[in-house]
């Protein structure tokens, strides 16, 4: 992956322009029932629906719009301003908005968490593609959207994702798309998270969950890359 804030914007502005955003054409836009839904039920007793919930790096929004059907107030976040235009103009819930916003940059953060206060954080597939010497200062991001009382939800490819991938010969269309616009996924290592947050805060739950994609195999069935999740609040 390309190592400056800027790149990132031409990257996923260029990838998601090449795919005109359409529900179900990226590799990872699957249905909330395999993503958002089944997430939201593993660690639902940690996230109060009263708090606003920012989907990080949000895409073609089929979670975000699923989230707003369970939080009061939902903002769809997203670096690339392509796809924050289309889904802005598909989108018809009250509830729901979206804005352009790269969690590298500390005061677009701090003046969404001084707009909506602090929120539940859902990243899906996000941090593993940025280049690993930016992601302390993505968490810094997300630990400004949290502040003292939200929850973040991560879902991010682990070592056994690491290990799948580096078997793979000849990637399957879908993937063989994203690898083209450059975009290069890596691996979060066991402790990372913990690491990244510092002591200050306190893993809720961990466990391994599978990252459903769009990519039909040879044997009928859909690519499922094995994932992590975590939910991860300050401790009080
Ligand atoms: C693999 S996609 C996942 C999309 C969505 N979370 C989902 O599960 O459908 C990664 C998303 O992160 C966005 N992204 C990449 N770098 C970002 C950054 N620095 N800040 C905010 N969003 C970013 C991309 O534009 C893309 O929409």
């Amino acid at each position: 992956m390309v190592a400056t804030n800027d790149s990132y914007q031409t990257t996923w502005d260029q990838y998601w322009g090449d795919i005109t955003a359409q529900t179900g054409a990226a590799l990872w836009d699957v249905a909330p029932d395999h993503a958002a839904a089944r997430d939201l039920k593993t660690v639902q007793a940690h996230l109060a629906n009263d708090r606003p919930l920012v989907d990080l790096g949000c895409g073609n929004a089929t979670q975000t719009w699923f989230f707003g059907q369970h939080f009061d107030r939902v903002v769809g976040v997203d670096i690339s301003q392509v796809v924050i235009d289309a889904v802005a103009e598909k989108s018809t819930m009250a509830n729901v908005s979206f804005r352009q916003l790269d969690i590298l940059d500390v005061d677009a953060c701090r003046s969404l968490h001084a707009d909506i206060g602090d929120a539940h954080v859902y990243i899906r597939g996000v941090i593993h593609q940025l280049n690993p010497d930016h992601w302390q200062q993505a968490i810094a991001g997300v630990q400004t959207l949290i502040g003292q009382t939200g929850t973040a939800l991560i879902v991010e490819l682990g070592g056994k994702a690491h290990r799948m991938m580096a078997q793979i010969q000849t990637p399957p269309p879908k993937l063989a798309e994203v690898l083209a616009h450059g975009i290069r996924p890596a691996a979060l290592a066991p402790g990372d998270i913990q690491k990244l947050f510092g002591d200050n805060f306190e893993i809720l739950a961990h466990g391994d969950t599978a990252m459903h994609t769009t990519q039909p195999l040879p044997d009928g069935n859909l690519l499922q890359i094995p994932a992590e999740y975590w939910a991860v609040r300050q401790r009080s």
